[in-house]
């Protein structure tokens, strides 16, 4: 088996910043030139023939690409990880983490082998068994990888957190779940203590890079405990219904919700990177998602590890030039985006792109939100590459639709329902709606990775099966003649702005904290880079003034609490919001108005 040591020509420590940039000029034969090297890839697709594995494939099949314990027992982390420290890839590059001052560190199968046995046996240790939720709260450093790893093996439930986000978020997941442990960093810490006093249930904080002198009570150095603990680990051999990992997601109402995945997911992990992703044992792969959303966790460690694929992971936030230098420097071959960053790179230009090679770069995915048609040729002028969408959800746990490599792109369309996928478009009764005709997006329930619950909740988890028969994305959509499917929007209020679903509820619930604001609707307001943003309809309280600086104030506000990605861009003074008759705010009245539309039937209107 080939296994690959480090890029041949990246440099052992440092990629190179902006001002080591080399000048290539722009040429306009570059798309071309591209177009010759692209040919000259070992592009064969892992899956070849479509039609033949729609029609033919089962997942049961499939398992034999799963390693299983005994009676029927697995581990997700097993196959991560564990499983190639006798495949040959033992000392395969399994991560290159490139840091916030653009280091690279490299670490083999065996060094995330030996690192996550010994921070399973820390959180045993600490007395964590099967079933508990540990959260991981971490920028995307090594430590995040080795944590997620560890808690599976262990049989303990992950909880990935995005670093963003504030206290309000933290507190709402980590209360919700009864989280007992969270391992995250000094600086992050600081969210978590301002509402430490509210999470009875959390026993330990473990801190990565902590001066030891400043730890507080039930706070743990993440390196002492690695220090002391054993590298050998025998992984937890756990049911497929046995829970893995543990999202919380936005919905149209109330806070966010638990959707919980288990260990049978890996099957849909591994057979979906396989095919959509198209990984092979040579292949640098980028997935640029932060493991806090669910693309980073599925597609960033378990489905690329589980093919034993090398995967690349950025620390430094979003530059044009500092991505293709990531791309050029780690000599990447497979990369997975979303559509906000590829509008971002769009804007920053042609010329950008001329100054780099990418010349290793051979397939581009992105998922998300809508990916513009415009990009998709954009991409193919500049990148020479089709970019393929593809479609899914945190509760669908893997991809379900997709731009598959063997078939023709069609820009705009999300692709088609994988093998062992059954997708539609159908009306409220759940019958098959004709190609063209525009409807409910659903999926026929029984996928590896389905959701299993949403934690706590199962009256939110049955409302997904309200359509007889089927399961409901919640996302409106059709199909063409060729089966491809269209995304149209969704059929409710949730917003996804830049990629990142966020719920109205919790921005209007932070908003209303602010003791300036009265009352609050949140709607999403089309955008032509983010897709959407978060704009906010307010009423002030009683004789509150309006003034610019206060508006800045209560962005600011809601933007500590929740996430840099949740606050309202826009915040509108109104006199009185329109609300239903029980005191619902209507935002489908504040989007009407917002986008001039017709603001149809108002008689169950409060006032108008
Ligand atoms: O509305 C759809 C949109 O993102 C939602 C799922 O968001 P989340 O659970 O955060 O997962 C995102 C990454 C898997 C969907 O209900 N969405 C996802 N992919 C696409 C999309 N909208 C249009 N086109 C896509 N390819």
């Amino acid at each position: 088996m080939k296994t690959v040591d480090k890029p041949s020509k990246a440099s052992d420590t440092k990629i190179a910043g902006k001002q080591e940039l080399k000048d290539k000029p722009q040429t306009a034969s570059f798309a071309a030139e591209r177009q010759e090297i692209i040919k000259k890839f070992p592009v064969k697709a892992n899956l070849e023939d479509y039609e033949k594995a729609y029609a033919t494939f089962s997942w049961d099949e499939a398992k034999k690409e799963i390693s299983y314990f005994a009676g029927g027992k697995l581990n997700a982390a097993y196959n991560a990880v564990d499983r190639h420290m006798n495949d040959g890839r033992r000392n395969k590059v399994a991560l290159y983490s490139v840091d916030s001052n653009n280091n690279i560190s490299k670490f083999t199968f065996q060094d995330i082998y030996l690192l996550s046995n010994r921070m399973g046996n820390a959180l045993k240790s600490l007395g964590v068994q099967k079933g508990d939720r540990v959260f991981v709260f971490l920028p995307r450093i090594p430590e995040l990888y080795v944590s997620t790893i560890a808690i599976a093996k262990i049989g303990a439930v992950a909880g990935p957190l995005f670093s963003a986000f504030g206290p309000d978020a933290l507190r709402d997941r980590l209360a919700d779940s009864q989280a007992k442990v969270i391992i995250t960093t000094p600086d992050l810490k600081a969210k978590l203590d301002e509402i430490r006093s509210e999470l009875p249930d959390l026993e330990h904080v473990i801190v990565v890079g902590a001066n030891t002198g400043k730890l507080g009570k039930q706070e743990l150095s993440y390196e002492a405990l690695m220090a002391s603990a054993s590298d050998q680990l025998k992984p937890a051999a756990m049911d497929a219904e046995d829970p893995l990992y543990l999202l919380y997601t936005s919905g149209t109402t109330g806070k966010p919700k638990g959707v919980v995945h288990v260990h049978n997911d890996i099957l849909g992990h591994h057979m979906t990177t396989k095919w959509v992703l198209d990984l092979k044992d040579d292949d640098i792969y980028w997935c640029t998602a932060d493991p806090g959303w669910v693309t980073g966790t599925v597609y960033g460690i378990f489905g690329p590890w589980s093919n034993g694929a090398s995967v690349v992971t950025y620390e430094g936030r979003f530059d044009a030039d500092s991505w293709y230098n990531v791309l050029d420097e780690l000599q990447v071959t497979v990369w997975y985006t979303a559509p906000t960053a590829l509008r971002m790179l769009m804007k920053a230009g042609d010329d950008v792109v001329f100054r780099h090679s990418l010349k290793t770069v051979r397939h581009i995915c992105s998922v998300g939100e809508p990916l513009n048609p415009e990009v998709v040729r954009w991409g193919m002028k500049v990148y020479g590459l089709p970019i393929h969408d593809n479609w899914w959800q945190t509760e669908t746990g893997m991809q379900l639709i997709s731009n598959l490599p063997c078939m023709p792109v069609k820009p705009g369309s999300m692709g088609k329902p994988l093998p062992g996928v059954v997708a539609a478009v159908v009306d409220d009764n759940g019958d098959e709606l004709e190609p063209g005709q525009l409807g409910r997006l659903v999926v026929k329930p029984g996928w590896p990775s389905e959701l299993r619950h949403i934690w706590r909740n199962e009256e939110k988890h049955k409302e997904y099966y309200r359509i007889p028969g089927w399961y409901f994305s919640g996302d409106n959509a059709w199909t063409d003649e060729d089966g491809y499917f269209w995304f149209v929007g969704r059929a409710d209020d949730v917003i996804n702005t830049a990629g990142h679903r966020v719920g109205p509820f919790e921005v209007e619930s932070a908003l209303v904290e602010h003791p300036s604001v009265a009352e609050a609707g949140v709607i999403g307001k089309p955008d032509k880079e983010r897709g959407e943003i978060i704009k906010a309809f307010i009423v002030l309280s009683n004789n509150v003034k309006s003034s610019d600086s206060l508006i800045e104030e209560i962005k600011d506000f809601t933007k500590r609490k929740l996430a840099a990605h949740a606050y309202p861009r826009e915040i509108e003074i109104r006199d009185s919001l329109p609300k239903t008759r029980s005191g619902k705010i209507m935002r489908r009245l504040l989007k009407a108005w917002e986008l001039g539309l017709p603001t149809g039937d108002t008689s169950s209107l409060e006032e108008d």
